[in-house]
């Protein structure tokens, strides 16, 4: 995904995000979760694309989310489906900090 065709969105401040926390946001109808893995965010489509089932909660195993329903897993950098029982990838978004305020980029 290019940066000159994204929209950097404020979506928090750092201080509602803490280490090994979930924060999860709505952004024009679509449910997004960030996670914060050890310092690292991560912002990923909260919706598994086997079911549609609510995906944010799940476990993390290295750099995956494991969807807590059937156990498909997805990327967390790049939302690609890795394990069936879903083959459909998910969004993923790239997520900056700027003086102490979290931003989701959105593509245009
Ligand atoms: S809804 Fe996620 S694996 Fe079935």
């Amino acid at each position: 995904m290019a940066q000159e065709n994204l929209e950097f969105i404020e979506i928090a401040n750092t201080e509602e995000l803490p280490v090994n926390e979930r924060l999860f946001i709505e952004y024009e109808g679509e449910p997004i979760v960030i996670l914060n893995l050890a310092g690292t965010l991560y912002a990923i489509g909260d919706v598994c694309t086997h079911d549609s089932g609510p995906l944010g909660d799940g476990e993390v195993l290295g750099a995956e989310i494991i969807c807590p329903r059937h156990g498909a897993r997805f990327d967390l950098h790049s939302g690609k489906a890795t394990r069936a029982p879903a083959f459909q990838d998910i969004p993923s978004y790239p997520v900056k900090i700027e003086k102490g305020k979290i931003f989701l980029g959105i593509k245009k």
